[in-house]
């Protein structure tokens, strides 16, 4: 535990170093649960958020692209339940003060199990030795049976009570696993509330014609409350998608964990509409594809798993979660979900209009279903930040840090290092740079002895550094290091860009997929 606390601190640390991730107004001492991306965030956000829009408008004949308004008609909200149901179930400490999601608590608990699961494993590995089948193991040892059974048997607990709203057996499971606050150690709990988790602003200027308008909690209404639009001027036929990225605002009781549960996120969204009676051969496909792009940033295939929800939210008829192993465990990346025509519904409903559609090749007009793909940028971030965050004992006992952050969406493809400040070799390095800009984000970096420089850009996560030497002068041939093999090889300046091209092209990565 202790370790994967130190591993997180040093995700944070190092975000914070080289550029990627500050508090938000840290000179005021911070916002709980509010960042702001610096400038190789943005530039790691910005490509994460192109690998998806490729992957999923460019990539899809009937997926489109929208970009709705942030703010929406206040009935948009009462429309989808957020007013009435968008809460979490909360819990304070009465020793420590502190405010906990009481569902969270238990899940906690249940992640607890899987460490334990983890050093029997671990344990049985060691005694077996090579003959150890894992799988086997997990299937027919009794220790392990046990400790499943139970965490299935608290899960499924838990889902019922919460979706029968009592609250009052929440309170009881906590105390029956005897949790007590990670704070203070103190097991004197307050009962379990609900809490609404929009944030509430108004529109106008004076106080009795302002408008009470809430921050969107999520991206998707701005596409349901636009279906009918898309649908006519864009002429799909369904089953069609439409997606969107965004930010979302949410006010979370428990906001820590960095930028994995923020007040203020950014969601990427697909709502793909489909005919009454298909939603589950599309939840399927739609998982499916999911986890592939996923896969497709080779952050490895034991990092996911899906969690099947117990219990479902008001809108939907099934639910399954990707999750990530992040430094603190495995939790939700993103989350698919089959809504049913729930959301179309209640908008016919509360605007008096028709989001219908006219199916020709049945010759029926219906309100279509709904599979949706919800996934947090900024959770996503955390994961390829953090996964991609090692360091490494070299040949010679030397430490190093690298950020092997998968190429395609590095904010830096290549480094530009003139070996020395004179003799022209930095105006050959800024020719290379203006040859590449125009494929690449490519940095010059002068300062320091070239073995920091390098050092400096693996931390930075940048595949590739360039290095002009005396010799360029006489054969225009540069040295190119790879960031992960560390091997150098000297190459002509003419083959830099397909070298580097070979390497990061989105084209390459997304036909893995
Ligand atoms: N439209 C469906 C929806 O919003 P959700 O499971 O509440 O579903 C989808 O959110 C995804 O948004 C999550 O899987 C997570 O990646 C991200 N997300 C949700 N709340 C977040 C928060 N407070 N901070 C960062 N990301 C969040």
């Amino acid at each position: 535990m202790a370790k994967q606390e130190d591993q997180f601190k040093k995700v944070i640390s190092h975000a914070k170093e080289y550029g990627y991730v500050f508090q938000s107004s840290e000179i005021y001492d911070g916002l709980s649960a509010v960042y702001d991306y610096a400038q190789n965030g943005i530039e790691l956000k910005k490509n994460i958020r192109d690998y998806w829009w490729k992957a999923m408008v460019q990539l899809n004949e009937n997926i489109v692209g929208l970009d709705s308004a942030i703010f929406m008609h206040p009935t948009t909200w009462k429309a989808s339940g957020h007013v009435d149901a968008f809460n979490d179930p909360m819990i304070d400490n009465k020793d420590s003060k502190k405010r906990y999601r009481a569902d969270v608590l238990v899940e906690d608990y249940v992640g607890k199990i899987d460490t334990k699961i983890e050093k029997e494993i671990k344990k049985a590995a060691k005694r077996f030795g090579e003959a150890f089948n894992e799988e086997e193991f997990v299937a027919t040892n009794k220790r392990v049976l046990d400790y499943k059974a139970k965490q299935e048997q608290i899960l499924k607990r838990l889902g019922e009570s919460l979706t029968n709203e009592d609250l009052e057996d929440v309170k009881a499971l906590i105390e029956e696993l005897g949790i007590a606050c990670p704070l203070s150690g103190s097991k004197n709990w307050t009962e379990v509330k609900q809490f609404n988790l929009m944030f509430g602003t108004k529109l106008g200027a004076s106080a009795d014609s302002a408008m009470d308008l809430y921050l969107r909690p999520e991206t998707a209404q701005g596409i349901f409350v636009n279906f009918l639009n898309v649908q006519k001027t864009s002429r799909m036929k369904i089953p069609f998608g439409i997606a969107q990225t965004g930010k979302a605002f949410r006010n979370e009781i428990v906001a820590r964990q960095f930028i994995f549960r923020m007040r203020e996120f950014e969601q990427m969204e697909m709502q793909f509409f489909v005919r009454p009676g298909e939603q589950k051969k599309w939840y399927d496909t739609w998982k499916e594809n999911r986890l592939n792009w996923h896969l497709s940033l080779g952050l490895g295939k034991e990092n996911y798993r899906f969690h099947d929800h117990e219990k479902l939210a008001h809108y939907a008829d099934a639910a399954a979660d990707i999750e990530f192993k992040f430094p603190f465990g495995f939790k939700e990346l993103e989350g698919i979900h089959s809504r049913t025509d729930f959301d179309l519904k209640a908008h016919e409903e509360h605007s008096g209009k028709k989001l219908q559609y006219f199916d020709n090749e049945i010759n029926e007009k219906y309100t279509p279903y709904v599979v949706e793909t919800s996934v947090g940028l900024d959770r996503l971030f955390l994961a390829i930040f953090s996964n991609s965050l090692q360091e490494e004992t070299l040949e010679d006992g030397s430490e190093r840090t690298v950020l092997r952050l998968p190429a395609v969406i590095a904010p830096y493809k290549a480094a530009v290092l003139p070996l020395v400040k004179k003799d022209g070799l930095p105006e050959i390095a800024h020719k290379i740079i203006d040859d590449l800009k125009f494929d690449f984000n490519v940095m010059y970096d002068e300062k320091d002895a070239i073995g920091r420089r390098y050092r400096r850009q693996d931390a930075n996560g940048t595949p590739f550094c360039i290095t002009v030497d005396h010799d360029t002068l006489n054969d225009n041939t540069v040295t190119i290091r790879h960031r992960d093999t560390m091997e150098q090889k000297r190459v002509p300046i003419s083959e830099l860009r397909s070298i580097i091209d070979d390497e990061v092209s989105m084209r390459k990565w997304l036909q893995k997929i």
